[in-house]
């Protein structure tokens, strides 16, 4: 068997030493239309990169198919769990496709709530493209974030298997459950109380549907098809308003009109645990980048062997500068009205921005 396999990487080799035309000069494959891979099995995904970003993405906008499927990549992942593990039973299998190959059941959790869409939108490329599942989630939402302004530049391993089975119930956090509840969840699943926030920097680039029907599409920061620090500003300003009709399960008031604001996010910019890293990413958006980055590359993993994988991250496209790294005060808004919650330092002195005050409501058909 070991003897097989020798042969067979020694032919493969041979194979692209005898045939230079399949590989340039420093042995990277090329991939057709000019591109190079550092390895075969990633050509097919810069295939993968030129259809989703011209029929999935409206042409490689930071908008809503975006925003779904950043999501998206997390409701499969956080499929995981780390003490049903020892305990011997099964409590998902994390980054595997389950939520597209057993959509039926688990689009039904409560907290998938509205992911049937992206999941039905991504499923025939998927299909198409001959890759697995469980791979294509993660690029899309890889390759989609690149699409915001000032986005991180996300890692890519392709070669997940396409078998899966569903995830229980209950693994996806709500936003309604405590801050203990959330960071004991994402604990189970390897994260510590600041790898949670780190994630939470998607939130940047994010709205809501069905927390609160009657606002559909209601931003959770006044620059959603931004990756910037705005999110981590503006959750800790005062509550002031319900974007919508009330107060619904799972939000708390917001400080902008037309801005919604989960109750989660509400309670993590503010619990002790979480509050510093919260607050540190307000004048830092690199930080706020690498440390995304980072806790995206373990969620994206979850449930595999990362050295059984390939890596194709060079597929994933440079993102575009933002439209201002440097977070503010949305206008009409003053320092007295930050609920600032790090203990340990001070929050930091931010320009307002000019002009009448910062809104983000639709504004009403004349
Ligand atoms: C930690 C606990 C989290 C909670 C409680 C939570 C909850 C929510 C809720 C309720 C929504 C609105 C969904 C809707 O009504 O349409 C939402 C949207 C979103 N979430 Fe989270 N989330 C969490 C973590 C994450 C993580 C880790 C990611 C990604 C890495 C993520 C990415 C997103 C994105 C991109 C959206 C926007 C979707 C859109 O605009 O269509 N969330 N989240
Ligand atoms: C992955 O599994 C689904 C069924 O869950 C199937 O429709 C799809 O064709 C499979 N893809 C690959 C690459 O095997
Ligand atoms: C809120 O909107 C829903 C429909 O989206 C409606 O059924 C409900 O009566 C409204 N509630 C209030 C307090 O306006």
């Amino acid at each position: 068997m070991a003897f097989k396999a020798v042969l067979a990487l020694l032919t493969i080799a041979s194979a692209v030493l005898a045939a230079p035309s399949d590989a340039t000069a420093d042995n990277r494959a090329k991939c057709g239309g000019g591109r190079v891979a550092s390895h075969p099995q990633c050509c097919k995904w810069f295939d993968v990169l030129d259809d989703i970003q011209k029929n999935l993405f409206d042409g490689g906008e930071c908008g809503e198919e975006v925003h779904e499927s950043l999501r998206l990549t997390f409701h499969d992942a956080i499929g995981f769990s780390l003490s049903a593990q020892r305990e011997g039973k099964f409590g998902g299998g994390g980054a595997d496709g389950s939520i597209m190959a057993f959509s039926e059941i688990e689009t039904n959790f409560h907290a998938n709530n509205g992911v049937d869409d992206i999941v039905d939108k991504q499923r025939p490329f998927a299909i198409d493209h001959g890759v697995s599942f469980g791979d294509f989630i993660q690029f899309a939402g890889a390759v989609g974030v690149s699409n915001c302004g000032g986005g991180p530049r996300l890692q890519f391993l392709a070669g997940r298997s396409n078998s899966s089975k569903p995830a229980p119930d209950g693994t996806v956090p709500e936003p309604f459950d405590s801050t203990d509840k959330i960071l004991a969840r994402m604990a189970d699943a390897g994260f510590t109380p600041n790898e949670v926030v780190d994630l939470l920097a998607s939130h940047s680039v994010a709205a809501q549907d069905h927390v609160d029907p009657s606002v559909h599409g209601s931003p959770f920061d006044s620059t959603p098809s931004d990756f910037d620090a705005q999110f981590f500003v503006e959750t800790l300003l005062k509550g002031e308003l319900f974007p919508g009709n009330g107060s619904n399960q799972g939000e708390s008031q917001s400080p902008l009109p037309g801005e919604f604001r989960l109750q989660s996010d509400f309670e993590l910019a503010r619990d002790p645990r979480t509050a510093c890293e919260w607050q540190s990413f307000v004048t830092d958006h690199n930080s706020m980048n690498r440390k995304f980055e980072a806790a995206m590359a373990k969620l994206a993993v979850l449930g595999h062997d990362p050295r059984s994988l390939i890596d194709c991250s060079e597929v994933i496209p440079q993102p575009k500068r933002a439209k201002s790294n440097v977070a503010v005060l949305p206008a009409g808004k003053h320092r007295s009205d930050i609920q600032a919650s790090c203990r340990q330092t001070p929050f930091p002195a931010l320009k307002t921005a000019p002009g009448p005050e910062t809104s983000v409501a639709p504004v009403p058909p004349s």
